[in-house]
């Protein structure tokens, strides 16, 4: 559909955030980054820096959060997202987002928060921080404000936020049997000395026609193929096993020289199996299939060594991030364009988030 036609029904609208870890890797980018400049063809997009989200692990040491919030815009920015076809925003710079999490926070059971996988998990894991805090337990609450104040109809995640859209769906439907338009009218009905059967019916009859307050939105599951880092396990920051979306061509190449292979390989001479090697995992991902078949028989016969291909790996990963990293290095030259996208997604999303909370506000008699 090109943008000039006129649209009859209004676009489904998706909504994401990203914590601002600094420089995003090749696994945020096929991971998520990708997946939502492909959204922005058939939703009504709002994808934003979740910097509050990144204070909940990294309060201690701020001093690289700033340039890690400018690193993910311009790799957002960079990748193609688009803010004329989403709206691209910081967390903190929407405070609606703090004040529907303060009003949750007064109906949130601590246990709907304590069961959530990733508290435990994330407490054990990351030992060297204290995550015994207020703010820790309450990430997926904040995570549930997030998303509830621009009622997506989906939330593109990965499978590692499942339990936090579906704690959001609970609080969504906590928030609408206390303030939603059913509850004061059901009680209207049991003040009026109703029979239960026309209690029934018009319990039955508000269930069809009400409006949730906050409709419950549905994961959009992203499809994530395994990338593997250098070490063979999930790329990730904490691993440091990772390249970079922004890695230049030379580091690029230097760092696949190192990365592991079929363990089983250890001469050139001894025959290989691409079905274990993490190498051949990121062939599945970036190269053709004419390279991977030229990969996979080369390497059973070894008729190649991993050098070379790890060589081709190399060339399909820097004809894949070539066109972003150019517009990376373009809009780096620019330092503006991202303060004004920011701006203008600020208040556009404002817009969205003050109509959300206006409603709540009322509905709990705040108003
Ligand atoms: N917790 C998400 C993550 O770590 C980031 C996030 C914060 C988010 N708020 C959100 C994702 C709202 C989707 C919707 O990836
Ligand atoms: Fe892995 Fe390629 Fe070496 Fe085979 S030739 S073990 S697929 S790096």
């Amino acid at each position: 559909m090109s943008p000039t036609t006129s649209r009859t029904t209004p676009r489904p609208r998706v909504l994401s955030g990203m914590r601002p870890t600094g420089k995003l890797h090749l696994g945020n980018y096929m991971g998520a980054l990708n997946n939502w400049v492909n959204l922005q063809q058939d939703y009504d997009c709002y994808f934003f820096i979740a910097d509050l989200h990144a204070l909940t692990t990294d309060y201690a040491d701020t001093s690289l959060l700033h340039q890690n919030i400018q690193d993910v815009a311009l790799d957002f920015l960079a990748a193609g997202l688009d803010p004329g076809r989403a709206v691209i925003f910081k967390q903190s710079e929407v405070m609606h987002h703090a004040q529907l999490f303060t009003l949750f926070s007064m109906m949130t059971p601590i246990p709907w928060l304590e069961r959530v996988p990733s508290y435990k998990d994330q407490q054990q894991q990351l030992t060297d921080k204290d995550l015994n805090t207020y703010g820790f337990l309450g990430y997926p609450l904040l995570q549930a404000a997030d998303i509830l104040l621009y009622k997506p109809d989906f939330v593109p995640v990965g499978a590692d936020q499942v339990a936090h859209v579906e704690l959001t769906r609970e609080v969504a439907r906590r928030f609408n049997q206390f303030y939603g338009p059913q509850s004061r009218t059901t009680a209207q009905h049991f003040k009026d000395g109703a029979s239960d059967k026309e209690k029934m019916l018009a319990l039955e009859g508000e269930a069809r026609s009400a409006v949730a307050l906050l409709p419950e939105p549905k994961v959009l599951l992203t499809p994530s193929p395994k990338l593997p880092g250098l070490d063979g396990r999930k790329m990730s920051k904490s691993y440091n096993n990772f390249i970079s979306l922004s890695e230049p061509e030379a580091d690029l190449r230097q760092k696949l020289k190192t990365m592991v292979t079929d363990p089983a390989r250890v001469r050139r001479t001894d025959p290989g199996n691409p079905d274990v090697c993490p190498v051949f995992d990121l062939h599945k991902v970036f190269s053709s299939e004419e390279t991977q078949q030229k990969a996979a028989d080369g390497c059973r016969s070894a008729s190649i060594g991993c050098i070379e291909c790890k060589s081709w790996v190399a060339d399909a990963i820097v004809e894949r991030i070539a066109p972003i990293q150019a517009r990376r290095r373009d809009l780096e030259s620019r330092p503006s364009v991202i303060a004004d996208v920011l701006a203008n997604g600020k208040e556009r999303a404002t817009k969205r988030a003050q109509q959300t909370l206006d409603e709540v506000q009322l509905a709990m008699g705040l108003r």
